[in-house]
């Protein structure tokens, strides 16, 4: 709830996008990006929803990924555009200007070998995040990995207890500020398992309630969860 606050602030201005989050969780969400980078390897095709700023999608060029950055927002995607470029790696970026809701429009099926969505997902409502979740599902080969980070709503009691006891003065000012309050996700590996994905590793941060999650799409025969 924290973060999302914060983020809807900063996503307004991308040029204080990065410094913002990096300033809230403590540079915690860096260290995440390095990790997921950490499991993207030469070649591999890469779709990053909600890419932002594209910090991640670079780190995964200078792999030797090629990389899809899909974004709602103009001015984000023209600082990844421009962050890529600097490095020199652009040619291997394709940013996508549209709704992370419009996945199968925009791609065909089994076209990626990782799917990456960092503070992306908590933007929706659980029923649409379990839609883009299964789109997800769709665009992986059988193999592919899901790798999401995010702020969670906490499981266990205490740690609820002292999330929400810090958290409770940001409500009024980010109700009046954006006219709603959005709270962590709940429940993350439970939709992402009803979604058709085997769990590979999972690991949470207590004290910026963030949650690092690697799913796999098996290669057996998963049901077709696809919705018309
Ligand atoms: C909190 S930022 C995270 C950016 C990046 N993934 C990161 O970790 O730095 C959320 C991003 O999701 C994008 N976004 C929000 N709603 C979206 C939607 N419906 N479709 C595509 N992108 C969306 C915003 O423009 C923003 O860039």
């Amino acid at each position: 709830m924290l973060m999302y606050g914060w983020m809807k602030w900063v996503e307004l201005a991308p040029q204080r996008y990065d410094w913002a989050v990096t300033l809230l969780t403590g540079g915690r969400v860096n260290h995440i990006k390095d990790k997921i980078a950490e499991k993207i390897n030469s070649g591999d095709r890469v779709l990053d929803i909600g890419c932002g700023t594209g910090t991640l999608a670079l780190r995964f060029l200078k792999k030797g990924a090629r990389v899809d950055g899909l974004d709602s927002s103009r001015a984000m995607l023209e600082k990844a555009g421009a962050l890529a470029a600097a490095a020199g790696l652009d040619r291997q970026l394709r940013l996508v200007h549209d709704s992370i809701t419009r996945l199968p429009v925009r791609f065909p099926d089994q076209q990626f070998d990782v799917i990456t969505a960092t503070l992306a997902l908590g933007e929706f409502s659980a029923e649409y995040r379990n839609f883009i979740l299964r789109d997800c599902h769709l665009l992986l080969r059988p193999g592919g990995r899901l790798i999401i980070a995010d702020e969670i709503y906490p499981e266990n009691p205490f740690a609820r207890f002292i999330y929400f006891s810090l958290m409770i003065g940001f409500w009024i000012p980010q109700f009046l500020i954006l006219r709603r309050v959005i709270f962590p996700i709940k429940g993350l590996s439970a939709s992402v398992v009803e979604s058709g994905f085997a769990i590979l590793s999972s690991k949470t941060w207590p004290i910026n309630s963030l949650q690092l999650l690697c799913a796999e799409k098996p290669f057996d025969h998963s049901p077709d969860l696809r919705v018309d």
